[in-house]
């Protein structure tokens, strides 16, 4: 098979981390006899000081043409510190989703044995965690007009919209019902129905579509208990279905459960196919561009690799290549093998792995 993969990696440790996932894929390529070829460009705050934009149009043409894009992250401290800047590099992300019209991102969370204790939760409450969070990505609060901070001190306002429309509801739920029935029958749809008009949409749209899947166990939760309960009792989440925004944070506090947000992987789908007959998918760690430990060699490539693993799977239909990454990753893991941000008081020091190392341990343990 030809893989023709867009590299987007982005500012901070992007570059590092997307670095390592190619090179696993490198190795898994040559061993099942593929061709790949990537093409890199830029996005974020790094596309920004070059070209003035956080997507420049070559970037968002070259994910489109490609097979799947591989994404690393974006952010830029200067940006943060002003918020009157007319671009910004999560603009590129943003842009990227909607430019390739993946409303749907998946957020496995999968909690390893090995990692355990590098979980601030006890152990008997996240051991066996396996969830998949299902967040809508091209609608919602992040895309929705108005949206604008204007005015002058003293009477400055700041709009934000949540519009949903009853089609871009009822393609995310089915894609979780569908996602459900693959794994452990169960949908939970988390809005804030109580409160918000969208959130009574997403309830009333989830419903129709529950009844559609009757061999599927279907529960509405309020958002803010649904963070709750996944910290009390997340194995009793299966597939946990929401909004983007909701999404967003849900997610976050998920990677808690399995230790680091070095470990999150994402894949961003929607309705297009490649030339293979396969979905076009975005994939993206769930971490940010970690400026902090940029450039240290430090940051932890998994998420990465294991984004490229679910790119293998949904993209090009390779689920043995897939699962061979996995596997590699686990028994990395069972091996004592820690990044920095997943090591405890009591790892070894010569069981600290910086990011190349990482990337090369995974290597070393490909079996096919
Ligand atoms: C994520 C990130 C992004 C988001 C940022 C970088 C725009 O937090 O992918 O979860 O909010 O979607
Ligand atoms: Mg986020």
């Amino acid at each position: 098979m030809e893989l023709n993969i867009a590299l987007l990696p982005g500012d901070g440790i992007g570059p590092e981390v997307v670095r390592e996932a190619v090179n696993v894929l490198k190795v898994v390529c040559e061993k099942h006899g593929h061709t790949l070829i990537t093409q890199e460009a830029l996005v974020g705050g790094c596309a920004i000081h070059a070209t003035g934009w956080a997507l420049p149009e070559d970037t968002l043409k070259l994910a489109q043409k490609a097979d799947a894009v591989l994404f690393g992250a974006v952010g830029t401290p200067e940006f943060d510190k002003d918020p009157n800047a007319k671009q910004r590099p999560e603009n590129g992300i943003l842009g990227l989703r909607k430019g390739l019209e993946v409303f749907a991102n998946l957020r496995p969370v999968k909690v390893y044995d090995a990692l355990i204790d590098s979980s601030p939760l006890r152990p008997e409450i996240v051991r066996g965690t396996d969830i998949m969070i299902l967040r809508e990505l091209t609608g919602g609060a992040y895309f929705g007009l108005p949206k604008e901070k204007k005015g002058e001190k003293p009477n400055r306002t700041g709009v934000d919209t949540t519009f949903y429309t009853e089609a871009e509801v009822r393609r995310l739920m089915r894609m979780g019902f569908e996602l459900a029935k693959g794994r452990r029958n169960k949908v939970t749809q988390a809005d804030k129905a109580n409160v918000m008009a969208s959130g009574r949409l997403w309830r009333e749209i989830a419903h129709e579509v529950a009844a559609e899947y009757p061999d599927v166990q279907y529960e509405d939760m309020y958002a803010d208990a649904c963070s709750m309960h996944m910290l009390r009792a997340p194995r009793s989440f299966d597939v946990i279905a929401t909004e983007n925004l909701f999404g967003d944070i849900l997610s976050d506090e998920a990677s808690m459960l399995a230790g680091s947000m070095g470990m999150l992987p994402s894949a961003s789908l929607g309705d297009g196919r490649n030339r293979h007959g396969f979905r076009r998918g975005l994939y993206e760690p769930i971490h940010g561009a970690a400026h902090d430990i940029t450039g240290k060699g430090i940051a932890n490539p998994l998420a990465t690799i294991l984004s490229m693993a679910m790119m293998l799977r949904w993209s090009f239909g390779l689920s043995a290549e897939a699962d061979a990454i996995e596997r590699a990753v686990d028994t990395l893991l069972a091996d004592g093998y820690r990044s920095g941000d997943l090591k405890s008081a009591d790892t070894p020091s010569d069981k600290v792995l910086g990011t190349r190392a990482m990337g090369e341990a995974v290597i070393e343990r490909l079996t096919f």
